[in-house]
């Protein structure tokens, strides 16, 4: 499990940390950085999806010309930090991340970086080039799994198609990779076959990312029918009657879900039906306790976002992780507790975890002790308009907030940690002077 990801000149964030656990709550104003660290676990995925870095930021089409990733939001332009006043702002980013695979603490590192390409003697203009890799790294806390050559290898701006690569443990010596695609995925060997690091470790962190989904369910693409067999749902909602009927195979798992949704909606959900039609697509239909029969299409937008988060989170074959954003959405306040019980519960049963971003003073009233351990909240300063990411539960006075009338949900309400973080900040800055 993922136990922390660093961001290093990414989008608004010079030197962040978030801290990552079963469930992870994201707060903060709007735009404040929430999605960026959204943005950088997407990264991290397209990595483990095995991606060339220029296809991870700028977007991936299948060979049968279907988009197969969406580009990382701004894309090559706007995913390194710029600074407030400065032309160009930075050049490269990193991101690291920390990982606790069964007790093994795991490290990994990556920068990259986008530099002036051209050859002056053969009078090719300079131009922003592709982004390249400028250094990565795996390591436990025993020693080094791989490392690329250090940085500065690099003259004039013009960093090299290839760089060195140690394995240690391996009885070759440095070998070379090419720079357009993260070492965990590739590595060229003398004779350009591109293969990839066959250790455990590397196999094992390559699983971790990409065992990733990023979710955000809309009702309209839920109340679609699908076809028999199609039962991923997708990261908008596609295929939910074949999906959920997939659940409602299982009889433990039915009643499981079942229960869950009688909770959400006062109208009670007896159970759900999955008519056929002329072209054999299967059809959502919800049975209410009065007999009455409803249809997906006129299933209220809450249940049908509500029925996409249990799916994810019962469903047969769950990711190691999944990304929400704004979960609550369409939720009403009095049942969001239920969001966050079904979520806490599911993550701790099934060792998955969870991270969302939220507006909602209603979530955070209710989580454990744990969550609120990896509750982060994400704020801009006035006087740099950088963002910083803090753990609310080190804030000044938290822990006694949080039991306090109203508590954490009154907190965001008001805009509280906001506050409270812009104050630490300014002392910090008055004693390191
Ligand atoms: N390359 C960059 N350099 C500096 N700042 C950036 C860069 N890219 C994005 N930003 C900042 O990040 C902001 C967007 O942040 P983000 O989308 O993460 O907000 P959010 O917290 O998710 O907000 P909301 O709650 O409205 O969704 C932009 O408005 C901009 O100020
Ligand atoms: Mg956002």
């Amino acid at each position: 499990m993922i136990t922390s990801i660093r961001l290093i000149n990414f989008k608004n964030f010079v030197d962040e940390t978030l801290r990552v656990g079963p469930f992870t709550i994201i707060v903060g104003a709007n735009a404040s950085g929430k999605s960026n660290v959204r943005d950088a676990f997407r990264f991290l995925h397209g990595i483990g999806r095995g991606y060339t870095l220029a296809e991870i930021i700028g977007g991936k089409y299948g060979p049968g010309g279907q988009r197969e990733w969406e580009p990382i939001r701004g894309a090559t332009n706007e995913i390194v930090r710029q600074a407030p006043s400065s032309v160009g702002g930075e050049s490269s980013f990193s991101l690291e991340v920390e990982l606790n695979l069964n007790g093994t603490p795991l490290h990994y590192s990556i920068t990259v970086g986008r530099f002036m390409e051209g050859d002056p003697d053969r009078n090719v203009p300079d131009e922003l080039g592709p982004f390249r890799l400028l250094k990565e790294e795996l390591r436990t806390e025993s020693g080094t799994v791989y490392t690329t050559s250090s940085p500065g290898y690099y003259r004039g701006g013009r960093p090299p198609h290839s760089l060195s690569v140690k394995v240690e443990e391996s009885s070759e010596p440095e070998f070379q990779a090419a720079t357009d695609q993260p070492v965990l995925t590739q590595y060229v060997m003398p004779g350009r076959t591109r293969r990839i690091l066959n250790d455990q470790l590397s196999g094992t962190l390559r699983s971790v990312l990409a065992d990733m989904r990023f979710w955000d369910p809309l009702p309209e693409r839920m109340r679609e029918p699908s076809f028999p067999g199609a039962t991923v749902l997708g990261d908008f909602g596609d295929n939910l009657p074949t999906a959920l009927q997939e659940i409602r195979a299982d009889a433990e798992q039915a009643e499981i879900l079942t229960s869950w949704i009688q909770e959400l909606t006062p109208m009670d959900v007896e159970d759900f039906e999955f008519p056929f039609d002329h072209s054999g697509r299967v059809h959502l239909t919800i049975r209410e306790k009065n007999g009455k029969k409803i249809s997906a299409y006129s299933a209220s937008d809450g249940t049908l976002r509500f029925l996409a988060v249990l799916i994810a989170l019962l469903g047969k074959n769950p990711v190691g992780m999944y990304f929400f954003e704004e979960i609550e959405t369409g939720i009403h306040p009095a049942r969001q507790w239920l969001l966050v019980e079904l979520i806490e519960k599911q993550a701790a049963k099934r060792g998955i975890q969870v991270i969302t971003t939220t507006h909602s003073p209603d979530m955070l009233t209710f989580v454990n002790d744990d969550t609120f351990e990896h509750l982060s909240v994400v704020c801009r300063l006035e006087d740099s308009h950088d963002a910083v990411i803090r753990p609310v539960a080190r804030l000044p006075n938290a822990q006694d907030l949080q039991t306090s009338q109203g508590g954490l949900g009154r907190l965001l309400a008001e805009n509280w940690m906001e506050t409270a973080l812009t104050f630490t900040e300014g002392n910090d800055k008055d004693d390191e002077r």
